[in-house]
């Protein structure tokens, strides 16, 4: 079994950096003040699911210790394995009207073994709008035994009426240092030996995720091995040294052709493109330190920083907090990316870009890529079906993904390099109601509403059929100021099309 399965908390005790909702989950437990519907969210991995499940055995625990089920009684032992009060369901895979009608046509069951029934619904943004309709009353007034728990990672994409029902709590990525410990409990606990040192490597690379961390721990596991840092740099797919400066040379040449080549060299190799972005700011870091500071703050071995030293005599300052700047704001698009390599090389690409405006070399990549079918925007997992009454006297399917997947190849073929780059980026697309609506982070949403855009946006479907007016909308996100609504302030900007067809 993959270890962080294995090892998932059965009491809150165990559950690491999420405090500030323990507290309430715990203090509503004790005080047997229990209400019905409850919103979890934040990034995927950071305990979620897992507080769900403790909580809604807590709640029917008949003597809870510190709030967290005692796992004796009968209640627990009722409640341990499949069970017909505790209900687990996947939105993502559930996610029609039918499904949601059965489960409300249920609830007039009361609980069998305990004192409250609970639905965790899990990935509750994927529900369809019609699902969502129907389940809305229900949340308002469900049976007094009844208690909900939804679960989500994009919370954006909730409609505000959900929100506003029920008691949010937002996870918090969880700090290195604690995902460290937990790493090295759960080792211990296997018999696993390790180098001391592999535990901080392995804790940063969840990045925040307890999860993501496990279950690289777990991929380093060698049967009666001991785990070597080396083991450890192997499988984070830590970019050698020779690939990191090739790149960085053709970025900050400008050279757009040599930065893609690069790119797609180190990508071929499986690597993963955010710890690649990573080594690539580090690098630029330190040859921004040596230009401001000299070389005695340089770490590392003489051939190292010798490297170091000949780019900052070759490097403006400037060049260098762009680079730093560019590839740290893409962590989180390479997170969700469907395809971190195109991604990736987007970033690459627009760096290179600052200092570079012969393009040639880039169309002629593009025109690679494409004969090689890769599809630029694909987030394919995001799409709902489309409703058939829409899809009369049209065989063309109206989904997002085709539609803006049209207008990226469009500009790719006939208009400038910037609306493709950014086309391209986006990979937030729906089609809600009638309407396709992008989510962008501020920039891009910038271009992406300019009237330049606009226009070639009339031009791309100009003889199809199909036209796209402009819905303005601006919504913005990230009133917390959490370190997962620091993330979400980067989805500030929503652009809604209006699809009309002829
Ligand atoms: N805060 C945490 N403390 C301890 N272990 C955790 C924590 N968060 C996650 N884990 C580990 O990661 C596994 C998955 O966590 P969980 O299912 O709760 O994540 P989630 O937030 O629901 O993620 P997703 O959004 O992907 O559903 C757990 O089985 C557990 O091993
Ligand atoms: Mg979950
Ligand atoms: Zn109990």
């Amino acid at each position: 079994m993959e270890l962080y399965r294995k090892y998932r908390p059965a009491t809150f005790e165990s559950v690491i950096g999420q405090n500030h909702i323990i507290k309430t989950l715990v203090n509503q437990v004790e005080k047997n003040r229990v209400g019905h519907a409850y919103l979890f969210t934040g990034t995927r991995g950071t305990g979620k699911t897992t507080c769900a499940k403790i909580f809604a055995r807590a709640i029917n625990c008949l003597s809870p210790v510190n709030g967290s089920p005692c796992g004796k009684c009968d209640a627990c032992k009722a409640l341990e394995g499949n069970n017909l009060d505790i209900i687990e369901m996947d939105a993502a895979s559930n996610n029609g009207v039918d499904h949601i009608r059965d489960i409300i046509d249920r609830l007039k069951y009361p609980p069998v073994s305990g004192k409250y029934k609970v639905y965790i619904i899990d990935e509750v943004h994927m529900l369809s709008p019609g699902a969502f309709n129907a389940f809305l009353k229900t949340l308002e007034e469900p049976p007094s035994y009844v208690v909900f728990i939804l679960a989500t990672t994009e919370i954006h994409k909730l409609p505000q009426t959900i929100i506003s029902r029920c008691m949010r709590f937002d996870f918090r990525l969880v700090p290195s240092s604690l995902i460290g410990e937990r790493i090295k409990q759960v080792y211990e606990r296997e018999g696993i030996s390790y180098d001391e040192d592999v535990i901080p490597l392995l804790a940063d690379a969840g990045e925040g995720s307890v999860r993501d961390a496990l279950s690289i721990a777990d991929r380093c596991v060698r049967e009666g091995e001991r785990i070597t840092y080396d083991d450890v740099t192997d499988i984070l797919g830590t970019s050698k040294r020779q690939e990191i400066y090739a790149l960085f040379d053709a970025i900050i040449t400008g050279d757009v052709g040599e930065t893609l080549k690069n790119a797609e060299a180190i990508g071929s190799k499986g690597k993963i493109m955010s710890v690649v972005a990573k080594d690539l700011i580090s690098f630029a870091k330190d040859v921004l330190l040596a230009k401001t500071t000299g070389k005695q703050m340089l770490r590392g071995s003489e051939d190292a920083v010798n490297q170091i030293l000949i780019r900052a005599e070759r490097c403006s300052v400037n060049s260098l907090v762009s680079v730093i700047k560019i590839f740290s704001s893409v962590d989180a698009d390479l997170r969700y990316s469907v395809s971190p390599l195109i991604t990736f090389e987007m970033t690459a690409v627009r760096a290179a870009r600052l200092y570079d405006s012969d393009i040639s070399a880039l169309e002629e990549r593009i025109a690679r890529i494409e004969r090689n079918g890769v599809t630029v925007v694909d987030n394919s997992a995001q799409t709902r079906p489309v409703e058939p009454e829409q899809k009369k006297n049209d065989d063309r399917p109206m989904d997002a993904i085709g539609i803006w997947g049209r207008l990226t190849t469009f500009f790719r073929r006939n208009e400038s390099m910037s609306f493709y780059t950014v086309a391209g980026a986006q990979n937030r697309v729906r089609i809600e109601d009638r309407n396709l609506v992008v989510e962008a982070n501020t920039t891009d949403y910038e271009t992406l509403m300019s009237q330049p855009f606009r226009d070639a946006v009339e031009r791309a479907f100009r003889d199809d059929g199909v036209t796209l007016a402009y819905v303005v909308e601006r919504r913005k996100t990230g009133v917390n100021m959490d370190r997962e609504a620091e993330r979400m302030k980067k989805l500030s900007g929503s652009v809604k099309f209006n699809i009309i067809k002829k």
